[in-house]
Formats: C-alpha cells, sequence, structure tokens
C-alpha cells in the first residue's frame, strides 16, 4: 500500500484492453477502489509516470483527466494530482453505460420526425374514406385495385420503372416483400448467390426456407459479372438477389453497363434475380432498374419504410408474368394479404402527393447529415454514396473493427461491423455501418461523430496487453 505523499505509483496493465490512456485510467480505478491508493496519495506527475511507462505525456494527462471525469481523484496548481476518498463520491460510472444515454448508430430507420403532420393528414383522410369499411374487410376488391394503382405510380416516380398494376402484389413491408419472392422464385435446398455483404434480413430467410447463401465478388461498381457466372455455374444456382442501388451496407450503385453485363448473365446461365430496391428512392439520378432491363427474368421488391414510415408494414412485389401466380400465393399462404390500412395510408399519402414530399424531405435530411459527416470523418468516407441514409466507412490502417465498435460502445455509441453483413467464408473488410438518420437531433448525431472521428485519430493500444 502507498502511503499519502509522494507515490511511486505504477499502474498493472497485464491483462487490459483498450487505448493506453483508458487502460492507465482503469488501472488507477482499481487501485483506488481496492484501497491500494488511499485517499490523500499523491500521485506521479504526468512526466514521471510517462517516462516510466514509456508513453508520451499526453498519454498519462488523458489518464488523469478520465481519473477526474470519474471523480477519483483531483489536482491541485503547483502541489500536483491526489486521489480522492472514493466512498464520498456519488456513484460515478467507469464509463458510459450502453444502454443509457446510447446513441445507437446501427439501424438503418429514417428520419420521420418532421412528417407527423402528413402522416396525421392521411389518417384523417383514410377515416373519414366512405371505402373504409371496404377496405378493412377480407378482400377490398376496387380497394386494392386502388392500392395497386398507387403502387405503380410510386415505383415509376421513385426508379423511373413502368409497371403494369395487374403485376403488383402488396406485401407487408420490405420484409414481407423479400419473403414472397423468394418463396416464388426458389426451392428448399436451393442455392441463392448474394453480394459478399448483404442485408441481413435475408439471412433468417434463407435459413427458414432452407437456402444456402453463396457470395459473389463485389468490387467498386456491386457484383463482377464474371464470378456471378462462374459462382452460377459451379454450384447451379437459380436465383440472384442483390441491390443494385445504394446497396446495403457499402453503399454501391452499379452503374448502367454493370446492371446491362448482370442481366446478360442470368439470362444466359438461366438466374431469376430479385432485385431490392428499397433504397432506389434517395438518388434520383441512378440508371434504369434490372427490372426494367430485363422484366422477364427480374422480381422487383420494394418497401416504403424508407420513404414514408417502417410501421405502415407497406410494400410490392413486382413478379415477371411467369411467378405472379407464384408471387401471390406465397403472401396468401403467410400473411393472407399485406395490411389493408398500412397499404391504404400509403395510398393515401401517395395520391394526395405528401409521399413526394416527404422523400424530397428525407433525401434534404440525408444531404444535410452527409455533409456533417464529410466535415467530420473526411477521406474515410470517400467510397461512400452520399446519398445514402447511412455511412460505409474504411477504417484507417491502425484500426480493426471489432476493437473500434467496442471502444465506441463503450462511449455509448453503437455502429455495426462489416461482419454483421457477411456471408460465407471471405476475408470481411476492415468497414463499419454507421446509420445518419436514425437520431433526431443533428448535434446527438454530431457529437456521435466527432466521438469516433476522435478515436479513430487514436492508435488503437488493444494489442499493447498482449506478448
Ligand atoms: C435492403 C433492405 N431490404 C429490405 C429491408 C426490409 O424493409 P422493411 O423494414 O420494410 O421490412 C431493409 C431494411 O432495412 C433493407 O435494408
Amino acid at each position: 500500500m502507498n502511503s499519502p505523499g509522494a507515490a511511486p505509483w505504477c499502474p498493472d496493465l497485464s491483462g487490459r484492453i483498450g487505448p493506453l490512456y483508458r487502460m492507465i485510467a482503469a488501472a488507477l480505478h482499481d487501485d483506488i477502489i481496492a484501497g491500494r491508493l488511499p485517499p490523500g496519495t499523491r500521485l506521479p506527475t504526468h512526466r514521471d509516470l510517462a517516462w516510466k511507462l514509456k508513453v508520451t505525456v499526453g498519454t498519462i494527462t488523458r489518464a488523469y483527466v478520465e481519473a477526474e471525469r470519474q471523480g477519483l481523484i483531483g489536482g491541485e496548481v503547483g502541489r500536483g494530482t491526489f486521489v480522492r476518498d472514493p466512498s464520498r463520491l456519488p456513484e460515478l460510472p467507469a464509463e458510459p453505460r450502453p444502454g443509457d444515454n446510447l446513441v445507437d448508430l446501427s439501424v438503418n430507420s429514417t428520419a420521420i420526425w418532421q412528417d407527423m403532420p402528413d402522416l396525421r393528414a392521411a389518417m384523417e383522410a383514410v377515416s373519414r374514406d366512405d371505402g373504409l369499411t371496404m377496405m378493412m374487410g377480407y378482400t377490398p376488391s376496387s380497394g386494392v385495385d386502388r392500392i395497386c394503382r398507387a403502387g405503380a405510380a410510386w415505383i415509376e416516380s421513385c426508379s423511373g420503372l413502368a409497371v403494369p398494376v395487374d403485376r403488383i402484389v402488396p406485401a407487408p413491408g420490405g420484409q414481407g416483400a423479400m419473403h414472397a419472392a423468394f418463396a416464388a422464385a426458389t426451392r428448399p435446398g436451393d442455392a441463392v448467390l448474394v453480394e459478399p455483404l448483404t442485408y441481413p434480413g435475408v439471412r433468417p430467410l434463407a435459413a427458414q426456407m432452407g437456402l444456402r447463401l453463396l457470395p459473389v465478388a463485389m468490387d467498386g461498381d456491386g457484383l463482377i459479372p464474371e464470378a456471378l457466372e462462374r459462382e452460377a455455374t459451379l454450384h447451379g444456382a437459380r436465383t440472384l438477389y442483390c441491390m443494385p442501388t445504394l446497396q446495403n451496407p457499402t453503399t454501391i450503385t452499379m452503374p448502367l453497363e454493370r446492371r446491362q453485363a448482370i442481366v446478360a448473365v442470368a439470362r444466359r446461365v438461366g438466374l431469376t434475380i430479385i432485385e431490392d430496391d428499397v433504397y432506389g428512392f434517395l438518388d434520383e439520378s441512378t440508371p434504369p432498374p434490372l427490372a426494367a432491363l430485363a422484366p422477364d427474368v427480374t422480381v422487383y421488391i420494394t418497401g416504403l419504410s424508407k420513404s414514408l414510415f417502417p410501421g405502415l408494414r407497406a410494400g410490392y412485389v413486382v413478379p415477371p408474368a411467369a411467378l405472379l401466380a407464384r408471387v401471390v400465393t406465397a403472401v396468401r399462404a403467410t400473411v393472407m394479404t399485406g395490411s389493408h390500412l398500412g397499404a391504404v395510408v400509403a395510398t393515401e399519402l401517395i395520391e394526395s402527393g405528401a409521399a413526394s414530399r416527404i422523400a424530397r424531405r428525407r433525401r434534404a435530411i440525408v444531404a444535410e447529415r452527409q455533409q456533417m459527416a464529410r466535415r467530420c470523418l473526411g477521406d474515410l468516407l470517400t467510397a461512400s454514396n452520399p446519398a445514402c441514409t447511412h455511412l460505409w466507412l474504411t477504417l484507417p490502417e491502425h484500426w480493426r473493427r471489432e476493437a473500434l465498435v467496442r471502444e465506441l460502445l463503450a462511449r455509448a455509441v453503437k455502429i455495426t461491423p462489416a461482419d454483421g453483413f457477411a456471408v460465407g467464408r471471405g476475408e470481411i473488410p476492415q468497414a463499419v455501418r454507421i446509420c445518419i438518420c436514425s437520431v433526431e437531433r443533428l448535434e446527438t448525431l454530431s457529437t456521435a461523430l466527432h466521438v469516433l472521428a476522435d478515436l479513430l485519430q487514436e492508435p488503437a493500444m488493444a494489442d499493447l496487453a498482449l506478448v
């Protein structure tokens, strides 16, 4: 035990992980709480401890600042830094606890806060509608026709895809649309080709349906046609699931030539394409969907969770004529129909023009937040598409994704490592996804991004404790 006065305290860092300053602060915390450093003990100067530990003075300063933040030590100008009495401290957490004030940037939700007046107006209009009773029954015959006409208009306005109204099948959200498309296009045991990093909702779907997901290599323009042809032939796969526009998570949008090449391969090897376009509305300058290039082999799906509201559980499937009956059967066998109420409110929003207004506001919010993120994270976002509701951030050389996610969580900010999207056993890039529309206040997002930017500047010291 050290007696009060000048103390030759030296932290034991063995077995600790994380940035060095936090390992030192944690060792200090443990020694104080365990009584090894009694109240009043004078700690070594920043310079002495830095010399002893062979680290920079700045690291010791940060460690002491962290311990001071926790109320464990205090400085007196000219006299030094002293241990406080831990029994007289309020209960302070050693670090922010995930769960309390957690800034969750891991969910790709959408910025709905400003759109409530439009939603309320649509719901009121629907509740006054003479057709409400009819629409709330099992078979809202003319209602379904209206839902499909609005769906066709919406899809055309977002993607340019002209869709025959009788080809639209309403589904419960994007996930419901995916389920119906997969059920129609595959058989249990099938191999389904996917991007190597893909929307995680496809994994439980495949597991439940007894499908094998096989990754196809991508480059900066999306799926590589030669790789697609090779994998399809090798595994006898008959289905491809992909996101040509603002791919989740990489944000890549396939240019037109790449789309044409993918469609050509699909025709050559007999693939049905399931094209997921839930983010298409965010970028008005994207090339035509695969379904416009090859409507006979493409099941187009979209949902209104990102463009309107997740709670509507509204989406659409547009299958080729040959798969229409199977898609209808799949919806009927699982959920009977999509949510009429959600679909009718969505229809009202589309018909009244409110949906276009909302989509414009969403694009403006994304643009504002993307600019903010770029000011904060700079070059690390060069490969991340600025039209997207999330960032795809490639880590600087000295960071590993697990360490970054863990360290950030300790600072009460949650993001997703590339692992969350990976299919197969290929190499996973050192990258993370950060959703920028999941928190309402811009200041909250700004603070979280600055915490991230600061952390990225630090050396990742996790390995120092390893020998
Ligand atoms: C690419 C993609 N497809 C489908 C979905 C599911 O959409 P929904 O929330 O409407 O079920 C998501 C949700 O994040 C998604 O990112």
